[in-house]
This record gives structure tokens, C-alpha cells and sequence, in this order.
């Protein structure tokens, strides 16, 4: 039956990020269908709210303090899945940041490095240490949390615009390596979602209305728009799709300059 290829069950989960926004919406998704869920981010108080969440769904959860630009704390979480799940089916690279708006010649040097070691060299990290275990397991999936500013440059977004860009480039080649281990490694590409991220382009006025008019549908998505494709890359409904990048944007339109 097709719909049983969409479920999870047996299934487990890492999910940096989990703890607010896209990353609970996608955590909550999955134990939905059948997941066990372990949720990353720096806040163990967060992340326990949406633990409970996942229990009361009737799924096994995991909360775990980690930086997701930290080599350690990553190994360290990579550690603790095992050690309570032992195995990890699905990682989703979600954890991110935007600091800093602005013309990319006016970004400073720390801010940039901020943003590409947490949004670009974290994917790398975790993937690198999940994929090793993954190769043993006899597959997995992974599923990178692009942005649709990485395919094309957002108003005053453009150091973040580069490090998706990146983090596209980045599923590319590790699909293209990982492919003969059945691990496949997709990206979801969101346009602007209503999230704590996201809060200084859709609560300014001026900004959101520029946005609803580049987008198709005509207004600005929330974190549940994103489980469905989420659901299905991490699912054997999508057992032949590997190295691609799904725009979750509305219809997203090109800006000028
Ligand atoms: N919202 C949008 O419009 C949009 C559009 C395209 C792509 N995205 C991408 O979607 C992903 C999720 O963003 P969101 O919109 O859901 O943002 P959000 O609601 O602000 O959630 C961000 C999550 O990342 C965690 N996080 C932040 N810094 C971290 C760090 N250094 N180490 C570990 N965890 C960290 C946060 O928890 P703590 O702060 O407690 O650590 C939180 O769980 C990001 O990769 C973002 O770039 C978002």
C-alpha cells in the first residue's frame, strides 16, 4: 500500500534544531508517523516541552543540549542517540541562524563566520559522523534544511543566501558519494515561514508585503507546511530521489535588485 511507504515506524530520528519552529513541526511529524525522535538545540528546557510532546504521541524521544557548530558537542550527540536508541535512520541538519541583515559588503567578518559555521559547517560535521554509522546500518536518510535564499538572493539576506547556497551544493556531493551505501541526502528549500528565525521579515510590514507579492500563493507559510516533504524524503516513498533540493516556498517568485 502506498500510504504504509510514508510511515516511520521502527524508525529513528536525530533532528538539530527541534526544539522551536520547523524542526518541532518535523520532529511532531514523524513520531506522528511512527518515528522515535531524538531533538537537538542549545536549550534543554525547550527541548523538553517538545520531548514531552513526542511521548504523548506515543513515541520514544530524546532531548539533547548540543551547539550544532561544535565538533565535540556534535560527537557527543551523535554518542547519546546511540547510546539510547542505538541506531539513527533519519538526520535532519535544521539548526541555523540569520544574525545580521544587510548588504553582504557591510557584513562583518564575525558574523559571517557565525553564520557559515552553524549553517554550513555543522551540516557538514554531523552528516560526516552520522553517515559513518549509517554506511554500517545499510543505509539512511539525511535531509538538509536549505532555503529557498539559496537558490536565488533575498533582500538584505545575502551572507545567508551563501551559506544555503552551500548547504545545496553540499547535499549534492554527499548524495553523489553516499548513493552506493543506500543513504540518500535530500534538502528542503522553505521560503519565508512564520518561526522565531524568520520574525524580522514577516513583522515588518514593508518587508512581508514584498515577500506575500513574490510568492505565488500569496502569503507566508507556518512550520506545518514543511512536515509533509519532510515526511517524505525521510520515508521509503521516496526510496529512488537522492541529491535533490524541494522548494517549500509558496510559489517563490525572483526579486530584482
Ligand atoms: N523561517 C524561515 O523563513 C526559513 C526559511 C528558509 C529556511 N529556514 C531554515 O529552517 C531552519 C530552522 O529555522 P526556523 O525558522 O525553524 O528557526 P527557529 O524557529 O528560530 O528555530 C531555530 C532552531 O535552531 C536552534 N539553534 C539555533 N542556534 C543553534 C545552535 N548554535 N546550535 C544548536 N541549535 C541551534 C534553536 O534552538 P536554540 O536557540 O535553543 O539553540 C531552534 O531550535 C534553519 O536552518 C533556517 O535557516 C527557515
Amino acid at each position: 500500500m502506498i500510504l504504509d511507504k510514508y510511515r516511520l515506524d521502527g524508525k529513528v530520528a536525530l533532528i538539530t534544531g527541534g526544539s522551536r519552529g520547523i524542526g518541532q513541526a518535523v520532529a511532531l511529524g514523524f513520531a506522528e508517523v511512527g518515528a522515535d525522535v531524538a531533538i537537538a538545540s542549545r536549550k534543554l528546557p525547550d527541548l523538553e516541552e517538545v520531548a514531552k510532546e513526542i511521548s504523548a504521541l506515543g513515541r520514544h524521544s530524546l532531548a539533547i543540549a548540543a551547539h550544532a557548530g561544535h565538533k565535540e558537542e556534535l560527537d557527543d550527540l551523535v554518542k547519546k542517540t546511540i547510546d539510547e536508541f542505538g541506531r539513527i535512520d533519519i538526520l535532519v541538519n535544521n539548526a541555523g541562524t540569520n544574525p545580521v541583515f544587510g548588504p553582504l559588503v557591510d557584513i562583518e567578518e564575525r558574523a559571517w563566520d557565525a553564520l557559515m559555521n552553524l549553517n554550513l559547517k555543522g551540516y557538514y560535521l554531523l552528516s560526516q559522523a552520522v553517515a559513518k554509522l549509517m554506511m554500517k546500518q545499510g543505509g539512511g536518510s539525511i535531509i538538509n534544511m536549505a532555503s529557498a535564499a539559496g537558490t536565488k538572493p533575498f533582500p538584505g539576506t545575502g551572507a545567508y543566501s551563501v551559506s544555503k547556497a552551500g548547504v545545496i551544493m553540499l547535499t549534492q556531493v554527499l548524495a553523489t558519494e553516499l548513493g552506493k551505501h543506500n543513504i540518500r541526502v535530500n534538502a528542503i528549500a522553505p521560503g519565508v515561514i512564520k518561526t522565531k528565525m524568520s520574525t524580522h521579515l514577516w513583522s515588518t510590514p514593508e518587508i512581508a508585503q514584498k515577500f506575500i507579492e513574490h510568492t505565488a500563493l500569496g502569503y507566508i507559510g507556518q512550520p506545518e507546511d514543511i512536515v509533509g516533504v519532510a515526511v517524505l524524503l525521510a520515508s521509503d516513498a521516496s526510496s529512488y530521489i537522492s541529491g535533490q533540493t524541494i522548494a517549500v516556498d509558496g510559489g517563490g517568485l525572483p526579486f530584482g535588485r
